[in-house]
Formats: structure tokens, sequence, C-alpha cells
């Protein structure tokens, strides 16, 4: 059975493959490209952080309050990448094209840095102490697509 770690870094990863065809389509100005690549992007990371805000983080919280501490960080991080997706999708939309690079930039590390502490520990704890909500992101996952 895939483990909660599993599913939430596939997600992960489907992710940072949208962020490098929108980063290529704002290197190579495909202006019109970028905007649809961006919105692409900012949908399923939105809904990454819907299914972590909403499902796994409150399981989490109520089973152990070792998680408290990590998750307040992941929220304070998810706050941070959504002011820079707004601030991205602005510069695209407002003639502030040459911004776009440096948004871009500063999410990719933020990105990195915050998918790697989900997978090297909010998630391993998870998977430790609330397993069977697994399915329930399986599920969540299934009917988005
Ligand atoms: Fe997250
Ligand atoms: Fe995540």
């Amino acid at each position: 059975m895939k483990t909660i770690n599993d599913s939430m870094a596939q997600e992960h990863r489907r992710c940072d493959e949208l962020f490098v065809e929108m980063e290529q389509a704002i290197m190579q100005h495909r202006w019109s490209e970028a905007e649809r690549l961006c919105r692409d992007f900012t949908v399923a990371m939105e809904h990454h952080f819907k299914i972590e805000e909403e499902l796994l983080f409150p399981v989490l919280l109520k089973a152990t309050a070792e998680a408290r501490g990590p998750v307040n960080v992941m929220l304070a991080e998810h706050a941070q990448m959504r002011q820079l997706m707004s601030q991205l999708v602005d510069s695209l939309d407002n003639m502030s094209r040459t911004l776009s690079a440096g948004y871009v930039e500063t999410l990719l590390v933020t990105m990195q840095q915050h998918n790697m502490k989900e997978e090297s520990i909010l998630y391993p704890m998870a998977d430790e102490t609330v397993p069977a909500v697994g399915d329930a992101i399986a599920k969540a996952y299934s009917e988005s697509v």
C-alpha cells in the first residue's frame, strides 16, 4: 500500500513539473503560454495545500501534540507561497513581466525547502501516527482528476 509520504511526494513532483514548464515559458518570454501554465501550476498548488490544511494537518494535530510546531511552520510557508504566487500572477497580468523571473526564483527555493521538510519530517510523522488518513488523501486526489 502507498504511504502518505508516497502519495504526497508524488504530488510535489507533479507541481514541480508544472513549475518547470511555467518557468521555461517565462524565461523564453512566451507570455500567453506562461499565463496559462501559471494558472495550471497555482491550481495544482492550491489543491495540494487544501488537502494538507483541511485533511492531513487537522487529523495529525488531533493525534499528536508533537505536530503543532512543524504544522505551524508549514502553514506560515503556505501563506508565503500563496503571496508569491499571487505576485507572480499579477506580474504576468500587469505588464510588469520583467518582475516575474524574480518571483519564480524565490518561489522555487521556498517550495523546495518546504517540500523537503514535509517529506522528511511531517509526512513520516503522519505515516507513523495516522496512517489511515492515507486512504482519504488518495480519494481526494482521485476525485480531483
Ligand atoms: Fe505544504
Ligand atoms: Fe506538501
